[in-house]
């Protein structure tokens, strides 16, 4: 029997909670679980600025027990072709990104999920600028 495999994309730098319960859940919608880390490059033309290096951000990723496989995230154009090529039968992404790929619903099931709330990468690197002024 095919397994189905689920796959994500994402910058997830400084990792927090909100992408672990994303990555959990993504998973019970498959048997594998792939995730596409946005290198460092794709990250600034998303108009971001990442704290911690690609490498860290995937072995971070890549350590997560609902990860089965890490692979690069380098343009918006890939995803089609990654579809195809790994036989993908679910795309996942945080509702953010409501409506922003359903193009990708002719090639497999588009699923969008809820945000953990009060809690981003942003929001981490705002709060650690706050506390180092404090200090
Ligand atoms: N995500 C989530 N809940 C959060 C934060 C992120 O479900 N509180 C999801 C996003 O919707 C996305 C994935 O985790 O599908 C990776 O998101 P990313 O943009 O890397 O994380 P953010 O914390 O939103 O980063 P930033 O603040 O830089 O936008």
């Amino acid at each position: 029997m095919s397994k189905n495999i689920v796959v994500t994309y994402g910058s997830f730098d400084l990792f927090h909670i909100g992408h672990l319960r994303l990555l959990a859940r993504a998973k019970q919608y498959g048997d594998t679980l792939i995730v596409f880390v946005s290198s460092d490059e794709f990250t600034q033309q998303k108009g971001k600025q990442c704290l911690l290096p690609y490498e860290q951000r995937a072995e971070m990723i890549s350590g997560c027990r609902y990860v089965d496989k890490v692979f690069t995230e380098h343009c918006w154009e890939q995803k089609i072709e990654n579809i195809e090529t790994l036989n993908v039968s679910t795309f996942v992404m945080g509702d953010d990104w409501q409506g922003k790929f359903d193009f990708l619903k002719t090639y497999c099931d588009v699923v969008y999920l809820p945000r953990t709330s009060s809690i981003s990468s942003t929001f981490v690197k705002q709060s650690m600028r706050i506390i180092a002024n404090i200090n």
